[in-house]
């Protein structure tokens, strides 16, 4: 049956719980491919674009890897994006430091001064940022509700983590095959999940797991 996304209350099974928790967010082929034409956009529908949407309002502040700003063209946000980089590879003039971005880096990275004179900036690590310690510092704050909009690289290494709380995964109603990167990239991992709810609109799936 499909299952109509307009209303906000009909988004109430995706409130956060009380207290710090992190949800990713995040959408795959049929087959697994994260991107179609290099971009997540290409996977999506109009009732998934909602849904993102919607899980943004519901977010304190969303994490989000560098390379996934770049390819997907992040501009300012309403809700703070915290986006985490080791270069500090960033052009300081784009709409992306339009709004509240707080870049999430090491204590080596390059041009740490000019980023503090443009963005607020978080330092965990000295040469990968420690991502437990990245969200430590986004929950003094007052930053609690963390959505992860990826990228698998960043989501990877999340998990490896022992970080992730819970994951939004839309299943895109199609076939790509070839050597298209997956949701998460790294270390292989092991977590077990639990399947909280699932939606349907047309042939995309909505699903909701948590950590077990
Ligand atoms: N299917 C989906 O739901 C979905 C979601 C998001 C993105 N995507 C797709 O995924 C692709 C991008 O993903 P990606 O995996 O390549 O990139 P990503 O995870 O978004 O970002 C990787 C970048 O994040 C920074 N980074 C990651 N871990 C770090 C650490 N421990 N310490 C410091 N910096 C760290 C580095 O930035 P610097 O280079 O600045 O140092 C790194 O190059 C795009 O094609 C995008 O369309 C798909």
């Amino acid at each position: 049956m499909a299952v109509s996304m307009v209303e906000h209350d009909e988004y109430a099974e995706y409130r956060y719980p009380e207290g710090p928790w992190l949800r990713a967010n995040m959408i795959a082929s049929v087959d697994g491919a994260a991107a179609r034409d290099g971009l997540s956009g290409g996977l999506g529908n109009e009732a998934d674009r909602r849904l993102f949407h919607r899980l943004r309002e519901l977010a304190d502040v969303v994490l989000v890897g560098a390379g996934t700003v770049r390819a997907e063209g992040y501009g300012a946000a309403r809700v703070p994006l915290a986006v985490v980089s080791r270069t500090l590879g960033f052009d300081y003039s784009s709409p992306l430091f339009e709004g509240r971005t707080i870049l999430v880096t090491t204590g080596r990275a390059p041009g740490l001064a000019e980023a503090r004179a443009h963005a607020e900036v978080i330092v965990a690590g000295e040469n990968s940022v420690d991502h437990r310690s990245a969200l430590a510092q986004l929950r003094e704050r007052g930053l609690d509700k963390v959505l992860c909009e990826g990228g698998p690289a960043l989501l990877g290494q999340l998990v490896a983590e022992g970080l992730l709380d819970e994951l939004c995964l839309t299943v895109s109603p199609v076939l790509l095959g070839g050597g298209a990167m997956r949701v998460l990239d790294g270390p292989a991992v092991s977590q077990e999940l639990a399947l909280a709810s699932v939606r349907q609109d047309g042939d995309h799936l909505f699903l909701r797991y948590r950590r077990r």
